[in-house]
């Protein structure tokens, strides 16, 4: 029996990176960690392109074309899998059919990420698609998530596989071949690096460092960037901020329908059981502002979704919508009740950018402050 050395460095590397980072990705799948979400996702971008070269330029085993595919192989596999035999020496037919549906789930689910964080956040990449074309925005999520999900099945096949493979075949040694490159075998098998594959290797290495380095010092970089931009209001319209921010936080306009401003401005006299009218005049400029800046006129995602909530209904506060109520379900009352948050009307507690027309997922406070 030999010790062969088929697994070389930059095959593992890129193995535990890999699963490194598909754990994080599925760590950070939650709304506040959203850009570092983004950012994992890019990172295992990287090293997918990294595979998908090395699956032509690596060494033997790691190349695709070792990978065993055809039908017959994978037939007669299973229909010997209990034998002792060792026949492959890298991946085993049904292993390579999971490894390259990883591959391609991974990349697919990239890819609807980006489409997710583009339409739907208006953030990265693909911000520009954030527009009225795509109001429904859910179709990219939907399938991000399937892909997901597929993904974790496959790597539950990976893990049956290894775990199978360890009952019937010990004396390949395969799982410890993922930490140290050798599996047991019959004659020599063992592969070396030339420099060119080496030298391949270090670029990715140092491109994949670098991007990491970079998307930490530059926060705010193209990869993750918003196309909202902040609103200073006391600018735009100091009538608005002097008459609607005197009680409360600035509300902006986008964040609810036309008609709910049509409504509320008519009915100022009873506003929310205060006082809050207004001359003729001032109640025509700020219904005239509200309404030409309300939901229908931005693609922000509160926007899409609150008037996807309110739609026809006679509702004038957000707080009222579905999508409102569904967003902060999970927020125990007393957290509303807390005296730095008093009303769950008060954004600006859990969202310090809303006055400035934003409410960014990496901006959302956490609540535990308020226990
Ligand atoms: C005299 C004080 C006062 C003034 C002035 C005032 N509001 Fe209000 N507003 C309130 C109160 C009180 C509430 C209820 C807040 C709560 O539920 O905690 C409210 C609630 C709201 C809400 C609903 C928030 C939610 O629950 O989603 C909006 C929107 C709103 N006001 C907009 C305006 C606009 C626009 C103006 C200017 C025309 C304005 N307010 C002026 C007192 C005022
Ligand atoms: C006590 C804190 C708190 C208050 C007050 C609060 N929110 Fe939130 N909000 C949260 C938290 C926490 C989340 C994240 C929920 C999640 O997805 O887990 C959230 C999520 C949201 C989201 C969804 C963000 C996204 O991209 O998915 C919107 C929109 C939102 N809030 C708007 C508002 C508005 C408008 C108000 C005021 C009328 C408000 N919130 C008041 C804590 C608060």
């Amino acid at each position: 029996m030999f010790n062969s050395y088929i697994w070389s460095l930059p095959s593992r590397l890129f193995h535990w990176l890999f699963v490194g980072l598909i754990l994080l990705a599925f760590l950070t799948d939650d709304g506040k960690l959203l850009n570092y979400h983004a950012l994992i996702g890019y990172g295992v971008l990287i090293l997918l392109v990294f595979r998908f070269f090395w699956g032509y330029i690596g060494p033997k085993y790691s190349r695709f074309k070792d990978f065993p595919l055809a039908f017959r192989d994978a037939k007669e596999f299973a229909l010997n899998i209990f034998s002792s035999k060792q026949k492959y020496i890298g991946h085993n037919p049904i292993a390579s059919y999971v490894m390259i549906g990883i591959f391609i789930v991974v990349f697919l689910t990239i890819l609807t990420g980006i489409l997710t964080l583009g339409v739907e956040e208006g953030k990265g990449l693909l911000s520009s698609l954030n527009s009225t074309f795509f109001k429904k925005m859910e179709l990219f999520k939907d399938i991000h998530e399937f892909f997901s999900n597929l993904l974790l099945a496959l790597i539950a096949v990976h893990l049956l596989g290894i775990f199978s493979d360890r009952v019937l075949h010990p004396a390949h040694k395969t799982l410890s071949s993922i930490f140290n490159g050798i599996k047991v075998t019959s004659e020599d098998y063992s592969i070396k690096l030339n420099i060119a594959q080496k030298l391949f290797a270090l670029i990715f290495l140092a491109l994949f460092v670098v991007f990491f380095i970079f998307n930490i010092s530059i926060k705010n970089n193209p990869l993750v960037a918003s196309k909202h931009m902040s609103v200073d209001y006391k600018k735009l319209n100091p009538l608005f901020v002097k008459e609607c921010a005197s009680c409360h936080i600035i509300y902006p306009p986008h964040t609810l329908p036309a008609t709910s401003w049509v409504t509320m401005m008519g009915g100022l006299e009873n506003h929310f059981g205060d006082d809050a009218s207004l001359s003729e005049k001032d109640n025509r400029d700020i219904l005239d502002f509200l309404v030409r800046n309300s939901a229908e006129t931005s693609t922000q995602k509160v926007s899409v979704k609150v008037l996807d909530s309110i739609k026809n209904k006679d509702i004038i506060a957000i707080t009222q919508s579905d999508f409102w109520k569904k967003k902060h379900k999970d927020i125990p009352k007393k957290v509303f009740a807390h005296k730095d948050v008093k009303s769950k009307a008060n954004c600006k507690a859990c969202h310090s950018d809303i006055e400035k027309g934003l409410i960014e997922n990496d901006k959302i406070k956490d609540i535990n402050a308020f226990m």
